[in-house]
């Protein structure tokens, strides 16, 4: 019993001694009965010519390390990244950084990452090499000049969604309207034509205070600036939305066009502050664009305006009698030869008054008193 022990434990001590592999890259394990078997070295990968006549273990790619198998036959895959932020590509053959990282991994156990994460709210595909491979996971974003964050896309306001597949933070501009990438809200959507403006709700463009017409996307401008002297409300389409900033003003048919006092006023429109058109004096009307007072007329055709503060209608020379307000006229003509000064309101009708007929009246007068004699 003791020698046949001593026998199997020189035998075992034998066979550990020359327990050897052929394959250089691996290392003897586990005993069965057939002798033991040979496991890949850690750093290589595969099956041992120990195992499988014509096999080998061969080096792990470059970058990349595996422990000591305890199997035969372990896939390359078995080999991991020493940078942990990369693996193995799909060919097996390096290793390049995982999905939402970019740059280059670094082969050296231990040592820093070469693979940088994507900035917030950015994704990109394994094997990304450059920060531009990191793109917004809000579809109408993209990253701001320094690749720091996500910003809304031309064209378009808001904030971006930093979730893939939620919602997009990002508002496209209303139509007619655009932005520069990064804006954040509705009011930096500016119109396309320049001489107009965003409504009050953002829902569109309309011409500008000042212009009419309708606005343009492209190309030139489809408001068209009020005649000059003229102004106009924001959202004015019609050149007729023009008016006088004098409220007691209208626009002539003159070509250009120009400010003009309205009918039964008179003056000078002004541009601002008070009405340059003054109201003709009371029962006395004027045409349009009058400019002086005496252009009031008095609704009795043989009247006119006297010079009093303030004027008042009167009977026109060679008139006589109170004007009428409407009807016919209160003014009377002279009999004929006979003339009267402007504003008789009695019959002063007399021949004219000049020095010859003055000398004749005398000289007919003593004639007269001559012949009573
Ligand atoms: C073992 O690996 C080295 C490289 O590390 C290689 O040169 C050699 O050929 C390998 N040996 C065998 C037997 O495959
Ligand atoms: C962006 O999308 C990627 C890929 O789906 C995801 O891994 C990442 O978590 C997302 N970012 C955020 C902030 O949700
Ligand atoms: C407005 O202008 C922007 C920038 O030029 C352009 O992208 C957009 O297509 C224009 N909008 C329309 C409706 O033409
Ligand atoms: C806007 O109006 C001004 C003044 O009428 C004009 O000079 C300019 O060309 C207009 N803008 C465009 C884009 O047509
Ligand atoms: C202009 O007209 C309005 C109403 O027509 C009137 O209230 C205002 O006093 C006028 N202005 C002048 C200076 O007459
Ligand atoms: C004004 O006087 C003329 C000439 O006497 C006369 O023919 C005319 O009818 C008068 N106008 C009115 C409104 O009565």
């Amino acid at each position: 019993m003791k020698a046949t022990s001593l026998i199997l434990i020189l035998l075992a001590v034998i066979v550990k001694v020359s327990a050897t592999c052929t394959d250089a890259n691996a290392t003897a394990g586990a005993f069965i009965d057939t002798g033991f078997i040979c496991y890949c070295n850690a750093g290589y990968y595969g099956t041992s010519t120990d195992s499988v006549s014509g096999g080998s273990c061969q080096k792990c790619p470059t970058g990349t390390n595996s422990v000591l198998a305890t199997t035969t036959g372990t896939l390359v895959t078995s080999c991991i990244c020493n940078d942990a932020n990369s693996a193995l590509n799909n060919g097996n053959t390096a290793c390049q950084c995982k999905a939402n990282f970019f740059g280059t991994p670094n082969p050296t156990a231990g040592g820093a990452t070469g693979c940088t994460a994507c900035p917030t709210g950015t994704a990109s595909t394994a094997g990304s090499t450059a920060i531009t491979s990191c793109s917004c996971n809000d579809t109408n974003a993209a990253l701001k000049a320094d690749n720091i964050y996500c910003v809304c896309k031309a064209n378009f306001y808001g904030t971006p969604n930093p979730t893939a597949g939620g919602a997009t933070g990002c508002t496209a501009c209303p139509t007619g309207t655009a932005s520069t990438a990064g804006s954040t809200a509705v009011t930096s959507c500016s119109c396309n034509d320049t001489n107009a403006t965003l409504k009050a709700d953002n829902s569109a463009c309309f011409c500008k205070a000042n212009f009419y017409g309708t606005p343009t996307t492209f190309g030139a401008s489809g408001c068209t600036a009020c005649p000059a002297g003229t102004i106009s409300a924001d959202g004015q389409t019609d050149k007729s939305q023009c008016t006088c900033p004098d409220v007691n003003a209208s626009l002539n048919s003159a070509t250009p066009p120009s400010c003009q006092c309205n009918a039964n006023f008179y003056g000078t429109p002004t541009t601002s502050g008070a009405s340059g058109c003054i109201t003709c004096p009371t029962g006395t009307t004027s045409a349009a664009g009058s400019t002086t007072k005496y252009s009031c007329a008095c609704p009795d055709t043989n009247a006119s305006l006297n010079f009093d503060i303030p004027p008042v209608c009167q009977c026109n020379p060679n008139f006589y009698g109170i004007p009428t307000t409407s009807g016919a006229s209160g003014c009377t003509i002279c009999p004929l030869g006979q003339t009267a000064p402007a504003g008789s309101v009695t019959n002063v009708c007399g021949a004219a008054f000049t020095s010859s007929t003055y000398i004749l009246s005398i000289v007919s007068l003593l004639f007269s008193i001559v012949m009573l004699i």
